[in-house]
């Protein structure tokens, strides 16, 4: 069976954690869809155009990787794609209701679309997208939290 998986996420910037949780779960699965999308809740720094190219340069070595950018309901992108999973990281406890709360609606609205949950690895349990922001607005140090490739674009966005 050819297994096609999304990682959706706003990436607001890419952080090496999304990027752990995008590699494993290229060794696990045929085909690995990053979704970029709009959280509704939030108001991005980058465009979703920066952000997919952000991402298409962090994962050049992954060859069963493909980044696309969607607006509307995740459940509706992943039967029109014949995606059949969608695969998150969970940092920590604080991560689980709102991750619950996402995977029991995302069933509801597509009852074939499972969510499948990889712990994120303990070097990056604490990182996140708005973290990064605030630390490299602020002139902190970055270069532990995000790709190599991607860094200086980051902090250029920044100036
Ligand atoms: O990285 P984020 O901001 O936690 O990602 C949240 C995201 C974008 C995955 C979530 O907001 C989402 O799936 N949005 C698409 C709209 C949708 O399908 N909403 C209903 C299920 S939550």
């Amino acid at each position: 069976m050819h297994t096609k998986v999304i990682c959706p996420g706003s990436f607001d910037p890419v952080t090496l954690g999304h990027i752990d949780i995008i590699t494993r779960a290229s060794k696990m699965f045929d085909c690995v869809v990053v979704g970029v999308l709009n959280n509704l809740a939030k108001s991005p720094m980058f465009t979703t155009a920066e952000r997919i190219a952000l991402l298409e340069k962090a994962t050049q070595g992954l060859p069963n990787v493909e980044i696309v950018g969607f607006d509307g309901l995740l459940a509706d992108y992943a039967r029109e794609q014949g995606i059949t999973a969608i695969v998150k990281g969970l940092r920590a406890v604080s991560d689980f209701e709102y991750e619950f709360q996402q995977a029991l609606t995302n069933k509801k609205l597509n009852p074939e679309l499972e969510t499948v949950f990889l712990t994120s690895n303990s070097e990056f349990m604490y990182l996140s997208s708005s973290m990064v922001k605030q630390v490299a607005s602020l002139g902190g140090d970055i270069s532990s939290f995000v790709p190599e490739c991607v860094h200086d674009e980051i902090l250029n966005r920044l100036k």
